[in-house]
This record gives structure tokens, sequence and C-alpha cells, in this order.
């Protein structure tokens, strides 16, 4: 069976709004500061070039790719780094930027493993949260939107690889 888009759930004009507010809610709460953002790669890379335009703190950008260890589409919550940042963030704040929290595993343990490295401090900032998926408590700092549990995709989020470019968040379904 083939997906096709549904509907747009969010669109272009909404996350520009949350991006926005997002921004100057860092830009206030780390005044006097610099911080370090961490897009995790692939999904956040075009909501972390928005997001990065509404801060107005001085900011040093880094990547890091990670995937996660699991049994067909059961994730088991380690998840190996495949691109490891360039930087060194030991006592820098730093920031981690993700597309999406679904169960929380993978920012638990980005959180957990970035925290061995001694930055001076971590938050978490993810442009959109599901959380009725949760299977581990986890502190997010800075959310975008709640969405319900549906598959969505577009500003970054994919679906098999594909998707990623469209400017508005859809919700995929079965093709029938
Ligand atoms: P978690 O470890 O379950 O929180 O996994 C979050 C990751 O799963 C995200 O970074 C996305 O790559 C992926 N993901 C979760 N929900 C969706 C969705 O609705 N659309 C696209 N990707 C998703
Ligand atoms: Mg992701």
């Amino acid at each position: 069976m083939s997906k096709t888009i549904k509907r747009v759930l969010i669109s272009r004009a909404e996350i520009d709004q949350m991006c926005r507010r997002l921004g100057e809610q860092i830009t206030h709460d780390y005044a006097g500061k610099e911080i370090i953002l961490i897009g995790v790669l692939k999904g956040a890379f075009i909501f972390m070039s928005d997001l990065a335009r509404y801060i107005g703190v001085p900011c040093r950008i880094d990547f890091m790719s990670v995937s996660s260890y699991g049994s067909g589409t059961r994730t088991s919550g380690v998840v190996r780094i495949t691109k490891d940042l360039d930087t060194d963030i030991t006592g820098k704040h730093i920031i981690v930027v993700e597309d999406i929290v679904d169960t929380g595993l993978t920012l638990k343990h980005l959180r957990e493993l970035l925290s061995t490295r001694n930055p001076a401090s971590i938050a978490l900032c993810t442009a959109f949260d599901k959380p009725d998926r949760r299977k581990v408590e986890i502190m997010v700092e800075y959310t975008g939107l709640q969405i319900p549990d549906e598959f969505i995709v577009g500003y970054g989020l994919d679906f098999d690889g594909k998707y990623r470019n469209l400017p508005d968040v859809s919700v995929l379904g079965d093709d029938n």
C-alpha cells in the first residue's frame, strides 16, 4: 500500500510564528551568554535554519547524526552516533534542536550522552511533539507545537526519505 498526503496540519505561517516565539524565548533565556545550537540530522535541518534567524544571542552551530538501534520498527533507545560534532562542547551552553519528539528515546539518550562531555548547560528544543506516544519521561525545555498521534511529513520530516522539502507540515496516510 502506498502513502499519500492527506491534509495540511500546520501551515507555513503557523510554523513561522512558532519559530519566532521559540527564538525570542531562547534570546531572553540566554541573554549575556553564547550558545551552540546542535541540529540533529537530517530532520532538523530546516527548523534549525529558521530558528537560528530568530535568535539574537551569539551563536555557533553544529550538527550530529544519529541512528537508533532496534529490531524492525521498535526503537531500543540506544542511539549510535553516525556523525559526531565538530565542536568541543565542554563548558559551553548547548541547545539540541530536533524535528519531533515521539517516544522520547532519541532525545533522552542524546541528553545523557552529551552531558558526559560536560557542557555548561544543556537544553532540548523540538519543533513538534507527540505527547501521546511518549515511552520515557523527558524534559524538553523548548517545544514548538504539540500534535496528535499522526504521522507527519514536510518541513524537514520524511517518510522513506521523501517529503522533507514540503514547506507545510502534512499528515501522511494510506492510499485507499
Ligand atoms: P523518538 O526517539 O521516538 O522520539 O524518535 C523521534 C524521531 O522519529 C524523530 O527525530 C523523527 O526522525 C522520527 N519521527 C517520529 N515521528 C515522526 C513523524 O510523524 N514523521 C516523521 N518522522 C517521525
Ligand atoms: Mg529525527
